[in-house]
């Protein structure tokens, strides 16, 4: 019997994982039907050059789901019993497939969305610029494993059943604590909602407001996960301008929108942080238009010069700001842990609709975290990150300035990506961008980046440089590649590259 196996060595799957899911897959497409033979481990491994114990693990896997068993005198066959009646699911359809009754049309899918981009680990260079990554050599795994078993010894009862929908009370307690110490915003823990992050929140929010048609106010250029979510629901987005002091709020005047989503603490992509002044005219339109404010807060976390700068939140008397905040900057994406922060007319709206979606969020990840946040564990953590976050832009700021003059650079005093407007005389980012992948290192165009652009004067000229996932050698490395992408590029010019000097979009405008 022949298994056929596709194996990727060096890839971020084990080999192991890769024969059990490979082999499982077969056996649900009806491929290997039950009581079919397979190969004993070691004929397998010799087939494919890799070890009998790869094997065997994957067959104990296999085994330990029910998928193959051992048969007496035979060796190992494909269950005759399979875990569940879904997996033949692809035969069934075969069945179907072949039967001679036409079938019906199917009902359309009505959803139109598109997806936002993530990056793509499996074909990523090892140095990576992708914006917004913490490093993970600082995750508190040593807490979290610490954690995680102290209460896995003693509260197993919290996870055989549903908890609350807003969220443990003692982490929102713990966030609450939090946010008026950093942020300025005083709230009771009721009016705090757990999310799996600030993606959750969005569509939450587009819940509770967005319908065909419904007006959505979005900067331009725009964080891709906000524009994408509210466009889904079916709003109709209204891109406001971005300049250095952060969105162009004056061009609100006259504007009526049920939301306006902004990113007044570091701009997505732009860097720009929305000054005081702009700020309180954000809030006296929306108490005058009877709008809600989306703040989303992603990376505050890092303010690495400057006063602090309070919240919309913190500065908002007439309820109109709900305020996002999440983990996935300060320890990792892969928690999906954020939360949002209602006026009190919203909360029970709000949980309703967090009902609905899942019923709140899972109980030993919040149980870590509000140990992680009230002991002060996670202070220190920030204190220490934010110490080494700064040095690596130093030291980026630094390489650029010393390889290509002094850089026009944004968004450098806090969070964990600069955007750097390209100098005169080099290629355009998305040339730029694939030659210097070519060098083993990963830079980013907005779009790129995960930014959707309405025709701002910034994706024709300008890349996204997150460091705060690099150490100095790695960015280093990067800024020598992309000196050597330029050198290579201007050595083979690039047919259809605007001017620089001819080019209205950078004459400044919006600047
Ligand atoms: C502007 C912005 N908002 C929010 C997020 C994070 O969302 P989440 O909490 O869903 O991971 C990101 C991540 O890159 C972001 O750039």
């Amino acid at each position: 019997m022949i298994i056929s196996l596709k194996l990727q060595r060096g890839g971020p799957e084990t080999l192991q994982r890769q024969v059990f899911v490979q082999i499982r897959n077969q056996i649900l497409d009806g491929w290997l039907t039950p009581g079919l033979e397979i190969p004993a481990s070691r004929t397998l491994a010799a087939e494919y050059g890799i070890s009998r114990n790869t094997v065997v693990q994957a067959y104990e896997w296999l085994s330990s789901e029910g998928y193959i068993e051992a048969n007496k005198g035979v060796g190992t066959i494909v269950s005759r019993t399979l875990p569940e009646a879904s997996l033949y699911v692809g035969r069934t359809n075969e069945k179907l497939t072949n039967s001679r009754t036409p079938a019906a049309p199917k009902v359309p899918v009505v959803f139109k969305g598109r997806t936002p981009r993530l990056p793509d680990r499996t074909v990523r260079q090892a140095v990576d610029f992708w914006p917004g990554r913490p490093n993970s050599r600082h995750f508190p795994a040593t807490f979290f494993k610490k954690a995680v078993d102290e209460h896995l010894g003693f509260s197993t009862m919290a996870l055989s059943e549903y908890g609350d929908v807003a969220g443990l009370p003692a982490l929102r307690s713990a966030i609450a604590d939090q946010l008026k110490a950093s942020r300025g915003i005083s709230v009771g823990l009721d009016q705090i909602i757990v999310t799996a992050g600030i993606q959750e929140a969005l569509n939450l929010i587009s819940r509770l407001f967005v319908e065909a048609g419904t007006k959505v106010v979005v900067e331009n250029p725009c964080y891709q996960g906000a524009a994408l979510a509210f466009e889904s629901y079916g709003a109709q987005l209204v891109p406001v301008g971005v300049d250095r002091e952060g969105t162009t709020v004056e061009q609100l005047r006259g504007v009526s929108a049920s939301l306006a989503y902004v990113t007044p603490s570091h701009q997505f992509p732009t860097g720009a942080t929305l000054t005081i002044e702009r700020r309180l005219k954000l809030l006296e339109w929306a108490q005058a238009t009877g709008a809600y404010i989306v703040e989303d807060d992603y990376d505050s976390d890092y303010q690495y010069s400057g006063p602090p700068m309070i919240a919309l939140a913190g500065l908002d008397n007439s309820r109109s700001v709900i305020y996002l905040g999440t983990f996935s900057k300060s320890i990792g994406a892969g928690l999906r842990t954020g939360y949002m922060v209602l006026p009190p007319q919203l909360v029970d709206h709000a949980r309703k609709v967090k009902s609905l979606m899942n019923y709140g969020h899972p109980w030993l990840e919040q149980m870590v975290l509000a140990d992680f946040l009230a002991t002060g564990s996670f202070q220190r953590h920030l204190r220490r990150i934010r110490r080494s976050y700064a040095a690596v832009r130093d030291c980026l700021i630094d390489g650029l300035r010393s390889g290509f003059g002094e850089p026009d650079i944004r968004g450098a005093a806090n969070g964990m990506h600069v955007m750097w407007r390209l100098p005169p005389g080099f290629p355009d980012p998305e040339t730029l961008v694939a030659q210097v992948h070519e060098f083993g290192v990963e830079i980013y165009t907005l779009a790129g980046a995960g930014a959707v652009d309405f025709g701002s004067p910034y994706a024709a000229d300008s890349i996204l440089l997150g460091y705060s996932s690099l150490t100095e050698d790695e960015v280093k490395k990067g800024v020598r590649a992309i000196g050597r992408a330029v050198e290579a590029i201007g050595n083979h010019p690039v047919s259809g590259r605007k001017s620089w000097s001819g080019d209205p979009q950078h004459a400044g405008a919006n600047r």
